[in-house]
């Protein structure tokens, strides 16, 4: 099958030796959602960069509908929108306005930009600022707006940097159906995220970046049965407790069992029938939970047993 996207071995080098991609590799089917899901500074925008001609890749190959995104980035360019976190919205400019001046830039030509224009206003309910300069805009808006603006050509392939990034949940659900929607009608999707929600809707195939490189990647079902059917959270009352049932988790059972501040998170392979008996070897420990909660493995989940640490907190310290 031919992909929509491919990358092989991809490697980018910043000064100072950081290497922000790793020899990355991914595979996009075409009309789906694939997610590139890591936290800040795992190498997402970089890769996205590579793919939409923006930077070179210092080694590896990549190509969009088949086309060499180094050799042909002339024709990649006029495959592709790029749309992203921070909007690339003229504030000063009307919704139409700034539209219509991306038409021109684009050459589709003044007649047809503007039919589309007013089109892609409508489909993201925008057609009532239309004529309201995009300062008066919320951040919701102003994302509808960007991707209305690298929709504008009628590119068969998008590129959705963290496209929901700092977005309230009702704006974030609202850019979620219409991503589906573009979906439905044959788009194929790369997305960047850090939010495991979003891939677990959204993508078809996802792959977990980490440090540049591809730590996992599989279907979000998959992804979440490589942890048991359910996920016990214990809350004890501190670090130094939780710490304590590790340990004892570890003894007994030989299970790793993983730490976030006060809470412990182990995976029952058993389900719920595991829960007396792992409640019965805790109090006679004198280690009984504050609270319990018994729920589906999360993509968190999946982060987390794969890097030994929350997606949250490798976003602050960076590299
Ligand atoms: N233009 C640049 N110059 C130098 N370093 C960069 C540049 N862009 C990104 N980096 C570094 O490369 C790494 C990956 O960054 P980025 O691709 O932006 O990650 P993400 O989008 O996943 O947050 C980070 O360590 C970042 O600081
Ligand atoms: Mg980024």
């Amino acid at each position: 099958m031919a992909f929509a996207i491919e990358a092989e071995g991809l490697v980018k080098e910043f000064k100072g030796g950081i290497r922000a991609v790793d020899g990355l590799s991914l595979q996009v089917e075409a009309g789906t959602v694939f997610g590139l899901l890591g936290p800040n500074g795992a190498g997402k925008t970089t890769v996205v960069r590579i793919l939409t001609t923006v930077f070179l890749p210092d080694r590896g190959r990549a190509w969009v509908l088949g086309h060499d995104v180094v050799a042909e980035a002339e024709t990649v360019r006029a495959n592709i929108g790029l749309a992203g976190q921070f909007a690339a919205v003229d504030d000063n400019l009307t919704g139409l306005e700034n539209l219509r001046m991306i038409g021109q830039l684009t050459r589709l030509g003044r007649k047809k930009a503007i039919v589309r224009a007013n089109d892609l206003l409508q489909l993201f309910e925008l057609t009532d600022a239309a004529k309201r300069t995009a300062k008066t805009y919320s951040g919701g808006m102003r994302r509808r707006l960007d991707l209305a603006a690298a929709l504008l050509h009628s590119p068969s392939v998008l590129f959705l940097d963290e496209p929901t990034t700092g977005l309230d949940p009702y704006s974030r659900q609202s850019l979620w159906g219409v991503i589906e929607e573009l979906v439905n009608e044959g788009t194929t999707v790369l997305l960047t995220t850090q939010y495991l929600e979003e891939a677990d809707r959204l993508a078809k195939v996802i792959a977990v970046v980490d440090r540049g490189k591809v730590i996992a990647e599989g279907t979000p079902t998959e992804l979440k049965a490589t942890l048991g059917a359910t996920i016990i959270d214990l809350e004890m009352s501190s670090p130094d407790q939780a710490d304590r049932v590790s340990t004892l988790l570890i003894e007994k059972t030989n299970k790793q069992a993983r730490l976030v501040g006060a809470s412990v998170k182990l995976p029952l392979e058993h389900g719920p029938a595991q829960v007396r008996e792992l409640l019965e070897m805790l109090e006679t420990a004198g280690l009984m939970p504050d609270h319990l909660n018994l729920r589906e493995p999360s993509l968190d989940d999946v982060f987390l047993t794969l890097t030994g640490h929350m997606a949250e907190e490798s976003s602050e310290g960076g590299r």
